[in-house]
């Protein structure tokens, strides 16, 4: 593990080292959230902005980490220690990214490789190594430009599982999904219309475009508090495809509805800002993320009695629910978050190919469990954040083989089931008024089933593949 104490070192070469020990415990299996959060505390880097420059760093390596790995090893003659090895990686995507003139970030590498321990014994050999990758570098990366795997990025299994389900759309979804996370808000049409909403914007001098019904996309970046309107609950962070959930749903004005996994809230809090008059249930098996839910519906100022929060396994209504029937239930259910890879390029790493199964066994239990919960003619929205069919499509179907009294209602677009592609559009196109599904966001399945009396046949349900035209990445 790299250790020092980078003070006094420059900026560039402290954010490298926070990179470099965030990516040595990411390989060990942290998230990159907890990796970075553990390497600053090791590193405790002087600089106030080194922190946030690492993150980019590493988010920005994981999205290339085969052809980093790949130029790792064609550097070397034999494997270096895996401090040296993450140096040289972070230090590699810098040289990639372009950011910074290459020999500042060749001289700060070797500035952070003589400050560790781990790394000071090969400060030479890293000089060499980056200064020959600038030198070869076109020889270097054209043999990989025509590697599939490389360039997505993606464990094998992962890729194949992608090709499989999506033959024609998979270059284009690893495309979008290498591309950094957009942050896009919701605009709370209750309080404010979305014109009103991007002129102020207009005059804060923030550059943003309408991508969604209420979905509005900043170009850049920013703490969410300076986001104009976001602590006062007029707009909150979420992506454009998690928007359609609850209009999709549209609980019954007067009805009272559980959403089943429900944190960090971001759909609660959409269900409870579109009807005042429902009464919410929001369930999350964690405590910890239940906070986050309560929090948002604080900032929105959306009261204890109109959304009651629970600490529960939605699998065991036994053990929590008060027997009166739901008039609607949106089920987000835990998932390989294969359709968010754009927001967490870790997750393929993290996970195994054994989790798919796994997974979509809980998400069968979820439903087998919650529907009995579900009151005649009320709905229930399955939604993943997936892009594998076990967890979607072949989620659903088996769902309706197993239950006659559930009838797959058709989505805006003609179809009962929509699976939704990332998508990421070009600046400045304008928003029109008769879409449906907005122009960038991430990679979602969505299924609405509404219960009838039961004996009656089930009919045929299709699924519509719907994404944004793409003219721009
Ligand atoms: C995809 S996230 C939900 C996102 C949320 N609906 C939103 O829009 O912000 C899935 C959530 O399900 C929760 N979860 C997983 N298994 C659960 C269970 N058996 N019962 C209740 N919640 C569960 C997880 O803790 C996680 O917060």
């Amino acid at each position: 593990m790299i250790a020092a104490p980078p003070h006094g070192a420059p900026p560039l070469a402290q954010a490298l080292l926070v990179a470099a020990v965030a990516w040595q415990q990411f390989l060990g299996g942290r998230t990159l959230e907890v990796a970075l959060a553990e390497a600053v505390v090791a590193v405790r880097p002087a600089h106030p902005r080194a922190a946030a420059a690492a993150k980019d760093i590493v988010y920005g390596a994981t999205r290339q980490k085969r052809l980093l790995e790949t130029l790792v090893e064609r550097l070397t003659t034999r494997p270096p220690s895996s401090a040296v090895a993450a140096l040289l990686t972070v230090a590699l995507s810098q040289l990639l990214a372009e950011r910074h003139a290459p020999h500042v970030v060749v001289d700060q590498a070797v500035e952070c490789a003589k400050r560790a321990a781990s790394t000071v014994a090969a400060s030479g050999f890293i000089n060499a190594v980056l200064r020959r990758a600038l030198r070869e570098r076109d020889t270097l990366l054209a043999p990989l430009a025509g590697d599939d795997a490389v360039q997505a990025s993606l464990p094998d299994w992962w890729l194949q599982k992608l090709r499989d389900a999506h033959p024609r759309a998979w270059r284009e979804i690893v495309a979008v999904q290498r591309l950094p996370a957009p942050l896009v808000l919701r605009v709370d049409e209750q309080q404010l219309a979305v014109e009103d909403y991007l002129a102020r914007l207009g005059e804060a001098g923030i550059a943003a475009t309408r991508v969604g019904r209420a979905a509005v996309w900043l170009h850049t970046g920013r703490d969410v508090h300076a986001i104009p309107g976001f602590d006062a609950g007029l707009v909150s962070v979420q992506d454009a495809g998690a928007q359609l959930a609850a209009p999709w749903l549209a609980p019954p004005a007067q009805g009272r509805v559980l959403d089943a996994c429900a944190a960090p809230g971001g759909k609660t809090l959409h269900l409870a800002q579109r009807s005042a008059t429902q009464r919410i249930d929001a369930l999350d098996v964690e405590a910890v993320r239940l906070q986050r839910i309560a929090e948002n519906l604080r900032r929105a100022a959306i009261s204890d009695d109109r959304v009651r929060l629970r600490e529960a396994d939605a699998a065991r209504p036994d053990l929590w629910w008060d027997g009166e029937p739901y008039d609607a239930i949106l089920l987000d259910a835990p998932c390989t978050a294969s359709g968010i890879v754009r927001r967490h390029p870790d997750v393929p790493w993290l996970r195994r190919s054994a989790d798919v199964a796994q997974l979509a066994r809980a998400q069968e239990r979820l439903l087998q469990a919650l529907w009995p919960l579900l009151r005649p003619a009320g709905r229930l929205l399955y939604v993943v954040c997936s892009l594998f069919p076990e967890e979607g499509e072949q989620q659903a179907r088996r769902f309706l083989q197993r239950n006659d009294d559930a009838r797959a209602v058709d989505l805006p677009g003609g179809a009962p089931f929509v699976q939704l592609l990332p998508a990421h559009s070009a600046h400045g196109e304008p928003w029109p008024a008769d879409r449906e599904v907005p122009l960038l966001h991430d990679g979602f399945f969505y299924a609405l089933f509404e219960k009838r009396a039961s004996g009656t046949a089930p009919g045929a349900a299709s699924t519509t593949a719907l994404s944004a035209p793409r003219d721009s990445h």
